[in-house]
């Protein structure tokens, strides 16, 4: 696996990921995808909203307000206990978290028994809705995306006529005002998430519990080709944590946050060690019950087969965006010797890559061979992602296009498109990213058999 100076090199050289707002020196927890993240992010976010929505008839999706009543985190316990114990170096007055420090000494100047005793630091941002900035006006920007989907609870179940159990799935922007950002993109300020909220039976969630862990972790080895070996289940109950997978003696005793009575976290082997990329929790009724005591409005449910009425219970599989960009990277970035020479290349899944595939001539001085891979690549770009580069020699070309996982590199050459040269055979070259394989189709022919195996 690649150091995290390999992928944040890479990232900013070939137009993944910039620091957020780099010419002024850039932002603490903020970044900004380039033309190729945006593409990866967006295929992760289909992939997802696919398997999540699309596949399966129970689920159904929204998208909710960033800024919402903020009422809203009150019920939902964020106003009065989303925060982390903050503590400050009197020294060198850098803030640390106090649950991640391993020792008394500070980790930037070193001194020991300088740290202030922890106070607890509220993690929402705060804005002001309207021209008055008074109290009355404060809102918050939202930590997570579940609570947009809780308040909306009844408007969906009854516009889309639903029946328990069901889900409702949302994809958007979180906002933290974490103390300490860090590892690249892993922890930041402004963030997306994926999450989905089931409502089901009382009595029958820890049964969706068991099946939300198994399908969430057959959703990420399957999207992102993750080998055995850097995933794993971490397994938070009141009573113990445990971990199903590689390196069990690997753990922290944690408790489960406080609105779940017990979490399944997917946790990926990241350079800095093994962390959380999705968390699966037994919510209970714990949003709804408390939405319904403080707005005043019932949010029960009537099952008119049974006639009973309850308020549903939740198990909640919720993912960040940016930590999955991460995995797909780190865990598609290859280094191999082909031929005497170091080959980067990112073996990114098929519906990952952010290029399906690159247009290459040969010569961009010859007019018969430019227009021939212009015409491919006007061909190609309705059906998939496509670039043309004719920027450097050819090497340099595959080089690049290997680097960023793209799948495959056609090119156009003087045997292509000169009908005077001897050996001109009116086709054009395709090469396979992973086997670099090359294989010689007519002009004709590329869009179809391109077409065939991106389905294949
Ligand atoms: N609704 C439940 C919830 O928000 P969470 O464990 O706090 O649970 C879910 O967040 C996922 O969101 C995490 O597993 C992580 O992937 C992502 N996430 C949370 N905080 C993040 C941050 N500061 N930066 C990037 N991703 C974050």
């Amino acid at each position: 696996m690649p150091d995290m100076e390999t992928i944040v090199s890479l990232c900013k050289r070939r137009g993944f990921v910039f620091q957020s707002s780099e010419i002024y020196g850039g932002i603490g927890g903020f970044w900004d995808y380039g033309p190729l993240g945006v593409e990866l992010k967006n295929n992760i976010k289909r992939a997802w909203w696919k398997a999540m929505v699309q596949d399966r008839g129970d689920i159904v999706g929204v998208d909710a307000a960033v800024i919402m009543n903020p009422q809203v985190w009150v019920a939902s316990g964020h106003v009065a206990t989303f925060s982390d114990p903050l503590v400050e170096c009197k020294n060198c007055h850098h803030r640390f978290r106090a649950d991640k420090l391993k020792s008394d000494a500070c980790p930037d100047c070193g001194m020991r028994g300088q740290l202030t005793e922890p106070r607890q630091f509220n993690l929402l941002f705060q804005t002001h809705v309207g021209p008055v900035e008074d109290d009355a006006a404060i809102a918050y920007l939202r930590p997570e995306t579940a609570q947009g989907i809780f308040v909306n609870f009844q408007n969906v179940q009854q516009s889309m006529r639903r029946k328990v159990p069901f889900g409702i799935a949302q994809i958007g922007r979180s906002f933290r005002n974490e103390i300490i950002t860090g590892n690249f993109i892993f922890r930041d300020r402004e963030f997306e998430q994926m999450e989905m909220e089931f409502f089901v039976k009382p009595g029958t969630e820890d049964e969706w519990h068991d099946r939300w862990r198994d399908i969430r972790y057959d959703w990420w080895k399957r999207t992102f080709n993750i080998r055995d070996e850097h995933i794993r289940i971490k397994v938070i109950r009141r009573e113990a944590t445990t971990i199903v997978g590689p390196d069990p003696d690997d753990v922290e005793q944690e408790k489960p946050p406080h609105y779940s009575k017990g979490n399944y976290d997917v946790e990926y082997k990241f350079p800095m060690g093994w962390s959380e990329v999705e968390g699966i929790a037994s919510r209970t009724d714990y949003d709804l019950g408390s939405h319904q005591k403080l707005s005043g409005k019932s949010l029960e449910y009537f099952d008119d087969e049974t006639k009973e009425k309850y308020l549903p219970y939740v198990v909640e599989p919720a993912m960040g965006v940016d930590r999955s960009v991460l995995v797909a990277l780190l865990e598609s970035y290859q280094e191999e010797q082909v031929r005497g020479e170091k080959r980067v290349v990112l073996r990114l899944p098929h519906a990952l890559a952010p290029i399906k595939v690159a247009v290459l001539p040969l010569a961009r001085n010859r007019p018969e061979i430019v227009a021939i891979a212009q015409e491919i690549a006007a061909t190609l770009r309705p059906h998939m992602m496509t670039v043309y580069d004719d920027t450097a020699s050819i090497g340099r070309l595959y080089r690049r296009q290997d680097e960023v996982g793209t799948l495959y590199c056609v090119t156009v050459d003087h045997q292509s498109a000169i009908p005077s040269d001897e050996k001109y055979d009116g086709k054009v070259t395709i090469r396979d990213r992973d086997t670099m394989e090359q294989i010689r189709v007519p002009v004709a022919e590329v869009k179809d058999v391109l077409v065939a195996k991106l389905a294949s």
